[in-house]
């Protein structure tokens, strides 16, 4: 019994540390500016998008996988839409001015700090 508990709680542990392993916390900018290479999305992918920086794309793919973006208790979902090089070396990320819209305290906000990030796949 006591192995098999220790077992469980490696395995809760290690499961908890693969979810924060996947979340990041930077900085958002409004709108895609000249620091992003924009994927170029079709219209069809929505006006949610999220640009992140070229190191953590990993193996995702732009204009496909989803993003989940958070900011002083509201979320949104954005698009994987573009690769952020001025945001290289951190995590940083830009964000379609829909999304930052949905996000935003108020409208005077041209950048937001902290937000937290996370692929949905
Ligand atoms: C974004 O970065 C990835 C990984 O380096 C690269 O494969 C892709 O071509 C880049 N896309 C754009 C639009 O810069
Ligand atoms: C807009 O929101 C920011 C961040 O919450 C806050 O510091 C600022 O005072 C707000 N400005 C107005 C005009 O409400």
């Amino acid at each position: 019994m006591f192995f098999n508990k220790s077992l469980l709680t490696v395995i809760a542990t290690a499961a908890a540390f693969v979810g924060s392993a996947s979340a990041f916390t930077g900085t958002a900018t409004k709108g895609f500016t000249a620091e992003t290479s924009n994927c170029g999305c079709p219209p069809f992918n929505g006006p949610l998008g999220i640009s992140i920086p070229v190191e953590l794309i990993g193996s995702h793919r732009c204009c496909q996988d989803s993003i989940t973006i958070s900011y002083n208790g509201k979320t949104v979902p954005a698009v994987f839409s573009g690769n952020y090089t001025g945001g290289a070396g951190t995590q940083n990320i830009e964000l379609t001015d829909f999304a930052f819209g949905v996000l935003e305290d108020n409208d005077s906000q041209t950048t937001l700090s902290p937000v937290t990030w996370s692929f949905n796949v």
